[in-house]
């Protein structure tokens, strides 16, 4: 009984999450904040912390989304910057020296000098100017934030209140190694003005006590728990503890709108034929012109051919040549490797489909190419096919090969989604044999099934 009781503890720990999707809270939207401004850009404050040595190249995935003079927030260098990073680019945000905490490292013999300092850059950052602040956000310089999305996303939470944002590992024995119950830092970790305050206070103790941790995620966890608060996890927040080709977990993203994407530095390319730079920027161009779309998964269906086409916008396209469901579909196709080898089932915090030969499960793959707005067609976007399938068609569902299709047209409304407690609905528009696709997004019809 007492296990099974602490099992359900456990169990409610791990998956009480925040609301999903942009909902508003009641309590929180009517609380102590009726005359309060809505939460803006300028109420965010970010601290990037990186090395002198990897900012040479990893500088470019910031400059990607940094605004200048509109993001607020600063990169912290272990040690001041050289060569081809003098004179500092205006591109970047301004950049501070990590305090020297060498002292205190070799009075406590902290097991890793260099995570003792990225925590404490967390009192670093909060003790710069930040009139108006209500969140701070600390993240890697490897990551892309999606800044405008984390806006809306905070706007419905009380920033009067202690909170601990982030977003779990991919990984499930990550977990087991730190914590279930922990922000991954990487991707971006959030905290509430009031708790970054406390925190901060607490700093120096919070660094002796935890001298003998070795990883400054799980010291930060383990901190913010002594203060009495504890992690929610967001959907949107991706460490991408994950190997290889990330196009499957990208390909079916969380109803959740998109917040980070870490780890672009070690995994392949996420657009074919593109480098990683190159690839960041792709996605935050396409971003640019409507965040709240950004990789969300929209399926509709081309009864004629029995085809499934499965949209994430503004990264890919695939069509199936059978009707899936969307419950099927939004599960992952697991074209990534895990983030360690050698390790026991299973590897996900979610649910995976293998890669297939069959022709009936196999998609055909389109990415990204180009974004274009007009005031009678919306966005458009068009997507093109990255390889040839190489299968013959899926004859279960009567031998209509979707080979011929080459490029797809995808038309989504000028304004943003608001709510995202369903997802959107689209048409396919095709002709037999036709080498182009068009897909058309609308409302979903009352208790229309996407199946
Ligand atoms: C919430 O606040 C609005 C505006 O101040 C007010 O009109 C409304 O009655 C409040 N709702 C609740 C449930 O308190
Ligand atoms: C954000 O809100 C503040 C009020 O809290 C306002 O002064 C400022 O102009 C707003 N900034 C933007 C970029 O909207
Ligand atoms: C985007 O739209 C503009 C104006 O409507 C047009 O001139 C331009 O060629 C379009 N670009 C692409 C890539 O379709
Ligand atoms: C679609 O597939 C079903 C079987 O899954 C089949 O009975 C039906 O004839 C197919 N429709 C077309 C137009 O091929
Ligand atoms: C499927 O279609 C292809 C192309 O139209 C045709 O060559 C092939 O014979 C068909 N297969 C079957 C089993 O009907």
């Amino acid at each position: 009984m007492v296990l099974y009781l602490a099992s359900i503890f456990l169990f409610k720990n791990l998956i009480c999450c925040p609301p999903e999707g942009i909902l508003i809270l009641p309590e929180a939207a009517n609380s102590s904040r009726n005359n309060e401004s809505p939460t803006n850009i300028s109420h965010l404050l970010f601290g990037l912390i990186g090395s002198e040595k990897a900012w040479h190249h990893r500088k470019a995935y910031t400059e990607s989304w940094w605004r200048p003079g509109v993001t607020r927030g600063f990169i912290y260098l272990d040690v001041a910057p050289t060569g081809d990073l003098l004179p500092w680019s205006p591109s970047s945000p301004p950049y501070r020296v990590s305090d020297d905490i060498n002292q205190m490292v070799q009075e406590t013999k902290h097991v890793a000098p260099i995570s003792a300092r990225i925590v404490h850059g967390i009192k670093e950052v909060f003790r710069e100017r930040h009139e108006g602040v209500r969140w701070v956000v600390m993240g890697d310089e490897d990551s892309v934030f999606f800044v405008e999305n984390m806006v809306d996303v905070l706007a419905q939470y009380d920033h009067t209140k202690y909170y601990y944002l982030g977003g779990q590992s991919e990984f499930v024995m990550s977990h087991y190694w730190f914590s279930f119950n922990q922000a991954f830092g990487g991707a971006g970790f959030i905290l509430s003005y009031p708790l970054a305050e406390a925190l901060s206070n607490d700093m120096d103790s919070c660094l002796r006590r935890y001298a003998h941790i070795k990883f400054s995620d799980h010291i930060t966890m383990l901190c913010i728990a002594d203060l009495g608060v504890n992690f929610s996890p967001l959907k949107g927040i991706h460490q991408i503890d994950l190997h290889g080709d990330l196009s499957g977990f990208l390909s079916s993203h969380p109803k959740f709108p998109l917040l980070s994407l870490h780890h672009l530095d070690t995994v392949e390319p996420i657009f074919p034929a593109m480098d990683r730079f190159q690839s960041a920027k792709h996605l935050v161009r396409s971003a640019g012109h409507d965040q709240s779309r950004m990789l969300q998964q929209t399926i509709c269906y081309h009864r004629q051919s029995n085809w499934s086409v499965s949209v994430s916008w503004g990264y890919s396209v695939h069509i199936y040549e059978k009707i899936h469901p969307r419950s099927y579909l939004q599960m992952p196709i697991e074209t990534f490797q895990p983030w360690a080898g050698g390790q026991p089932l299973p590897h996900y915090m979610f649910n995976t489909r293998p890669p297939s030969k069959d022709p009936c499960e196999a998609p055909h793959v389109f990415f990204l190419k180009t974004v274009n707005r007009s005031a009678e067609d919306g966005v458009v976007m068009t997507y093109l096919r990255s390889s040839e399938r190489g299968l013959l068609a899926c004859l279960s569902s009567g031998n209509h090969s979707a080979a011929y299709v080459s490029k797809i047209e995808v038309y989504s409304p000028l304004t943003k989604r608001l709510e995202m407690d369903k997802c959107e609905c689209c048409d396919v528009i095709h002709s037999d044999g036709e080498e182009g696709l068009k897909v058309k997004y609308r409302k979903c019809l009352l208790s229309e099934v996407i199946a």
